[in-house]
């Protein structure tokens, strides 16, 4: 699978998706070390995530949890309902998913990194999370019917696509009538500029991605979906340069909640 995201010209197109391939290989497999952005256990703390439930997840995981908010309160998920995972990751958030449907409901994770599918299906075949599965595939191009799950969560993903429209387009197809849209994303106060924007290393930490908050409502609202809720979470960048783009351009991590109609 190699496709050629096609609509920002902002940005290399070619070099964007080997570096966030690359970016999250590498968050898949080294952890430990130290990237534009916090990561693992003491971020999941940190933007609320709660503990009992984080304690039933392997701690892997976790450990490569790199997402920028917490959402779960917003998406309410029912025992028995269907939840897709847009960029699923080492798998953190689809256990979590996992526990709140249990065994009658079921979590797809959407992921286009092998060594994150290869690395989250392995913890999910140790820690025995049969609902859940795994699947290579653009979020762009979802394999999955139309109207037929009742959640869509995404965390810290969507911003790292050039093709944010269609993102949302494929969440509101695949979500039922009533089906929430439930995810945390990194968003700026004022549109970013071309030297940061066109960065694709700062694409891949979730920055030069990152849309202006009003047009990213509009392409939700666009996709039919309404917007319930909208709240912003305690996420900072770490590194020197991340940071200078964060105070200039507002840039910062907010929680949406949006129903389609
Ligand atoms: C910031 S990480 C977030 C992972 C996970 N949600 C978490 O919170 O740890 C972004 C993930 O999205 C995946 N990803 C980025 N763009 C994607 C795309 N267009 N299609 C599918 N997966 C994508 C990456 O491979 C990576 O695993």
């Amino acid at each position: 699978m190699n496709r050629i995201v096609k609509q920002s010209k902002k940005v290399n197109q070619q070099d964007l998706e080997k570096r966030v391939k690359d970016m999250y290989k590498k968050v898949a497999l080294q952890p430990e070390v130290e990237y534009h952005f916090e990561m693992g256990r003491k971020l999941a703390d940190r933007v609320h995530y709660p503990s009992k439930t984080l304690d039933k997840i392997p701690s892997q995981a976790i450990d490569s949890f790199s997402g920028v908010g917490y959402y779960f309160d917003l998406a309410q998920l029912k025992k028995g309902e269907v939840a897709v995972d847009l960029g699923s990751g080492s798998g953190m958030d689809a256990f979590f998913a996992a526990i709140e449907v249990g065994e009658t409901g079921e979590v797809i994770g959407i992921d286009m990194t092998n060594e994150q599918l290869e690395k989250s299906s392995n913890l999910r075949d140790t820690a025995g999370f049969s609902q859940v599965i795994f699947r290579k595939s653009y979020i762009e191009e979802l394999p999955i019917m139309s109207n037929s799950v009742d959640a869509v969560i995404s965390n810290g993903v969507i911003n790292l696509s050039s093709e944010k429209a269609k993102v949302f387009d494929e969440a509101a197809r695949i979500l039922k009538s009533g089906g929430r849209l439930a995810i945390s994303d990194i968003v700026t106060e004022i549109k970013l500029s071309e030297n940061i924007s066109c960065d694709a290393t700062l694409w891949a930490a979730c920055i030069g991605g990152a849309m202006q908050i009003d047009a990213y409502k509009q392409l939700i609202e666009d996709a039919g979906l309404e917007i319930v809720k909208v709240k912003d979470n305690p996420y900072e960048f770490i590194s020197n340069s991340a940071q200078g783009a964060t105070k200039q351009f507002g840039i910062k991590s907010v929680s949406i909640l949006a129903v389609k109609k």
